[in-house]
C-alpha cells in the first residue's frame, strides 16, 4: 500500500494468486506529443516499462489500453494508436495495445456499457485484473479509469506509486524553504491551485500569461496581453491578503506589427506596464534574475507552466532561466508535466531535475485537492 493507501502490484498478485497466464488490463497515459509524424518526447512510454515489465516477467499476459489526443468519440485516423503501437513493441515486446479509447464516447462519459466492454476483454478474452498507471489522466472521471476497479481486483502501477509518492509528500511535508513557479496562459485554470498552494510554500513565483492578470488587478496597464478581466477581483483578494507571491517587474514585449512565432515587429524590455497594443509575452531579464535567486535559496521547488511563448525564441529566455535554475538548485526539484516538462527535456536539462511528473493537470489537481478519482477508485 502506498501512502495513499492503494493497493500495489504485488496485492493484486496474491489476491489472484499469482500472475501466470492471467490477463491484465493496464490503463497507460500514452498521450505523447508527435512532431513530423514521429513520437516527439516517449517519456510517458518509458515511465510505465517498470510496471508492464514487472507483469510480464511474472507470465502476466498485459494488455495496455490508452487514450490519445481528444479525438470527438468516433473512429478518427488522426488519432490512431498505431505510432504508439510501434514504440510500444520496441520496448515492451507482447505487450499488446488496443485502440484509442476516446473512439467511443462512453469513455470520456464513463458510460456502464463501456466499462463492461473493457472488462469483458475489450474484444478478446475476459481480464482477470487491472492496473492503473496512467497518472496523467487519474484526475478524469473516464470509464478506463474509475470503472474496471469496480468490479476487477485492481492495483496502482510503479509509476502511478511514484508519482502520487513524491507529489502528496511534497504537498504535506516539503523541505523548506519551499518555492513554487506557475506559469501558463490562464490565471482561471490555476486559481484553485494558487489557493491551495498558499496554503503550504514560503513563495510563489507567478510569470506566463497568467501574470497579467495579477498586474491588472494592481493597476498596470498590460496593453494587449493575455488579460482575464472577470478574475481580476480574486487576484486582488489574493494579493491584498498578504500572500507570499512575486509578480514579475520587468516584461519582454512584442510591439502591435508583431507576430508571434514570425520575426517581425519590435521586442521590448518594460517594467510593469506597458503601452496600448504591445503584448507581453515573456518575464524580463530582472525578473528572471530575481526567480532565479528565490529557486537557489530554496529547498523544494515545484514548477509548472512556461514563463512565456517559448516556442518563439525571442520570448524562450524566462523559460530558460527558470529551468535552468531548477537544474542548479540544490533544493528538491519537481517538474508538473505539459509544456514545462517539453521545455526541460528540449533544453536537455532532464537529468537535473529530481522528478518529472508525467501528468500537468493531474500533478496540479493533486496537489490543490490530496486525492484524484483514479486514486479513490483503486481505493474503493
Ligand atoms: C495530458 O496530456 O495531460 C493527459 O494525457 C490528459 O489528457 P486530457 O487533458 O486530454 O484528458
Amino acid at each position: 500500500m502506498s501512502d495513499l493507501s492503494v493497493p500495489s502490484l504485488e496485492s493484486l498478485e496474491s489476491t489472484l494468486g499469482g500472475l501466470d497466464g492471467k490477463r491484465i488490463l493496464v490503463r497507460c497515459d500514452f498521450n505523447v506529443p508527435v512532431r513530423g509524424g514521429a513520437i516527439s518526447d516517449d517519456l510517458r512510454i518509458k515511465a510505465t516499462l517498470p510496471t508492464l515489465n514487472w507483469l510480464m516477467e511474472r507470465g502476466a499476459i498485459v494488455v495496455a489500453c490508452t487514450h490519445f489526443g481528444r479525438p470527438q468519440g468516433a473512429p478518427d485516423p488522426k488519432f490512431s494508436v498505431q505510432l504508439l503501437r510501434e514504440k510500444v513493441e520496441e520496448l515492451a515486446p507482447g505487450v499488446e495495445l488496443i485502440e484509442n479509447l476516446r473512439f467511443d464516447p462512453g469513455e470520456t462519459d464513463n458510460a456502464p456499457e463501456f466499462v463492461k466492454y473493457l472488462v469483458d476483454g475489450a474484444g478478446g478474452d475476459p481480464f482477470d485484473g487491472y492496473v492503473n498507471d496512467a497518472f496523467g489522466v487519474s484526475h478524469r472521471t473516464h470509464a478506463s479509469i474509475v470503472g474496471p476497479p469496480v468490479s476487477l481486483p485492481s492495483a496502482a502501477g510503479r509509476l502511478l506509486e511514484k508519482e502520487v509518492d513524491v507529489l502528496t509528500r511534497m504537498r504535506s511535508a516539503a523541505d523548506r524553504p519551499f518555492v513554487a513557479v506557475l506559469g501558463g496562459a490562464k490565471v482561471s485554470d490555476k486559481l484553485g491551485v494558487i489557493e491551495a498552494l498558499l496554503g503550504v510554500v514560503d513563495r510563489l513565483l507567478i510569470g506566463g500569461g497568467m501574470c497579467f492578470t495579477f498586474l491588472k488587478a494592481l493597476g498596470h496597464s498590460v496593453g494587449d496581453s493575455l488579460c482575464e478581466t472577470d478574475q481580476e477581483q480574486t487576484c486582488r483578494r489574493i494579493l491584498d491578503s498578504g500572500a507570499p507571491i512575486l509578480l514579475p517587474s520587468d516584461i519582454t514585449a512584442l510591439s502591435p506589427d508583431g507576430d508571434i512565432g514570425g520575426d517581425n515587429g519590435e521586442v521590448r524590455q518594460m517594467g510593469q506596464s506597458m503601452p496600448e497594443g504591445w503584448t507581453g509575452l515573456d518575464i524580463g531579464p530582472g525578473t528572471a534574475a530575481a526567480f532565479e535567486e528565490v529557486i537557489h535559496d530554496a529547498r523544494s521547488v515545484f514548477w509548472n507552466g512556461p514563463m512565456g511563448m517559448f516556442e518563439d525564441p525571442r520570448f524562450a529566455a524566462g523559460t530558460r532561466a527558470v529551468g535552468q535554475a531548477l537544474a542548479d538548485t540544490k533544493a528538491f526539484t519537481v517538474v508538473g508535466g505539459g509544456d514545462s516538462a517539453a521545455a526541460v527535456s528540449e533544453m536537455g536539462l532532464t537529468p537535473y531535475m529530481d522528478h518529472i511528473s508525467t501528468g500537468g493537470g493531474a500533478s496540479l489537481e493533486l496537489l490543490e485537492l490530496g486525492d484524484l478519482p483514479g486514486l479513490i477508485a483503486l481505493r474503493n
